[in-house]
C-alpha cells in the first residue's frame, strides 16, 4: 500500500518562509510527539498558518523542511489516511447533506462510503447527517470539517484555530474529542488564540512569535522556562504583622488586607499567622497560567498583524 507511516512524529527542522516584505517564518524548528496534544500558539501573524500549510506542502518554504513520521507530505501515497487536516472553517457545496458532502471525499480517497457515516457518528453530527450544508450552525460546520479530516482515520490530525467561533459547549466538546483522539496515539497539533483553553487542553505547547521559537515543551516546563513563580495570596484583618512575621516574604499589601506573597509558601504562611496570633480570611496558591507566560515570552515580538 505504499508509503504508510508508522509513527506520526512531526518534525519542524530550519522551516522557513520569506515573502517579499515579510519573514513570515524564520528558521522554526519544533517536533510534534504522538500520542499528545500540541498547542500551537503565538500572536496573531506569528506564523502559525503558514508553518501549517508548509507542513501540508500547500505552500513551498524558503528552507528547512517538515516531515511526519519521517516523510515529507508530497511523498506520503496515501496522504489522506496519514494525515487529517482542518485549516479553516470547512466549506462544502451548499445544497449538499453533510452525508454526501462526505462520501463525495469517501470516493475521491478510494475509501468506503460507510466511513462518512463512521465520522459522522464520532462528531455527533449522526442526526444532521441529511440536512443540507447551507442549514449547519457554525459549530455544525466545524464538526462537519473535523469529521472530513477523520475519513482516512489518520495518524496525524493538524488542526488551525478549531476553536474560532465555537461556544463554551462546542468549545469542551472539541476538547474531548481531541484528547480521545491523541488518547488513541493519534499526533494531535493545533493551533489557537484561546490560551486558557490551551491550557486545558494541550499536553505540549510550542509557542512562536514573528515567525520564529520562543518556547516548547509541556505545559509545565514552559511555564518553568519563562522564570515565573507560584504567588501566595492571603487576606487577614493584620496584614503588616503577618508580613512581619514571615522571614524571607517579598510582598505588598493589596486592597482589602490582602498581601501578595513570594518566596515563602502557602504552609509557612499559615504557620507563621498561628505564631503571631494574626487571623487568616483566604489563603491561596496561585500559579502563574499559560497566558501570563505567553505575554512575557511573546512581548514585543509581534509579528506584522
Ligand atoms: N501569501 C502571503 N503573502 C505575503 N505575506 C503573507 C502571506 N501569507 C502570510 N503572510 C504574512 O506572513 C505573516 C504570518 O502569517 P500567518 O497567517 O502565518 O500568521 P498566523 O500566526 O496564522 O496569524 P493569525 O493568528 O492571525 O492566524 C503575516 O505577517 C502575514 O501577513
Ligand atoms: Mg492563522
Amino acid at each position: 500500500m505504499g508509503n504508510e507511516i508508522t509513527n506520526g512524529e512531526i518534525v519542524v527542522s530550519g522551516l522557513t518562509k520569506h515573502y517579499k516584505q515579510v519573514k513570515a517564518v524564520d528558521g522554526l524548528s519544533f517536533t510534534v510527539k504522538p500520542g499528545r496534544v500540541t498547542g500551537f500558539l503565538g500572536p496573531n501573524g506569528a506564523g502559525k498558518t503558514t508553518t501549517l500549510r508548509m507542513i501540508l506542502n500547500l505552500v513551498a518554504p524558503t528552507a528547512g523542511a517538515a516531515t511526519i513520521g519521517g516523510a515529507r507530505y508530497a511523498d506520503l501515497s496515501e496522504p489522506l489516511r496519514a494525515v487529517g487536516a482542518v485549516l479553516e472553517a470547512s466549506s462544502a457545496h451548499k445544497g449538499r447533506t453533510g452525508r454526501n458532502h462526505l462520501r463525495v471525499i469517501c470516493a475521491a480517497a478510494g475509501l468506503p462510503g460507510s466511513r462518512a457515516d463512521e465520522v459522522l457518528e464520532r462528531v455527533g453530527l449522526t442526526s444532521a447527517a441529511k440536512r443540507k450544508f447551507k442549514g449547519y450552525s457554525l459549530g455544525m460546520k466545524q464538526r462537519l470539517g473535523i469529521a472530513a479530516a477523520l475519513i482516512g482515520d489518520p495518524k496525524v490530525l493538524i488542526l488551525d484555530e478549531p476553536a474560532n467561533g465555537l461556544d463554551p459547549e462546542g468549545i469542551r466538546w472539541m476538547r474531548d474529542l481531541l484528547q480521545k483522539l491523541a488518547g488513541e496515539g493519534r499526533t494531535v497539533l493545533v493551533s489557537s488564540h484561546l490560551l486558557s483553553e490551551m491550557e486545558l487542553l494541550a499536553d505540549d505547547v510550542v509557542i512562536i512569535a514573528a515567525g520564529r521559537l520562543v518556547a516548547q515543551g509541556t505545559v509545565e516546563e514552559v511555564i518553568g522556562q519563562a522564570g515565573s513563580v507560584d504567588t501566595v495570596r492571603v487576606r487577614t484583618p493584620h496584614p503588616d504583622t503577618l508580613l512581619g512575621a514571615l522571614d524571607g516574604a517579598t510582598g505588598q499589601p493589596g486592597e482589602d488586607g490582602t498581601l501578595l506573597l513570594t518566596g515563602v509558601t502557602a504552609e509557612q504562611v499559615g504557620d507563621a499567622a498561628l505564631r503571631a496570633g494574626v487571623a487568616i480570611h483566604e489563603l491561596v496558591t496561585e500559579r502563574p497560567d499559560l497566558e501570563r507566560v505567553f505575554l512575557d515570552l511573546t512581548a514585543g515580538k509581534e509579528g506584522i498583524r
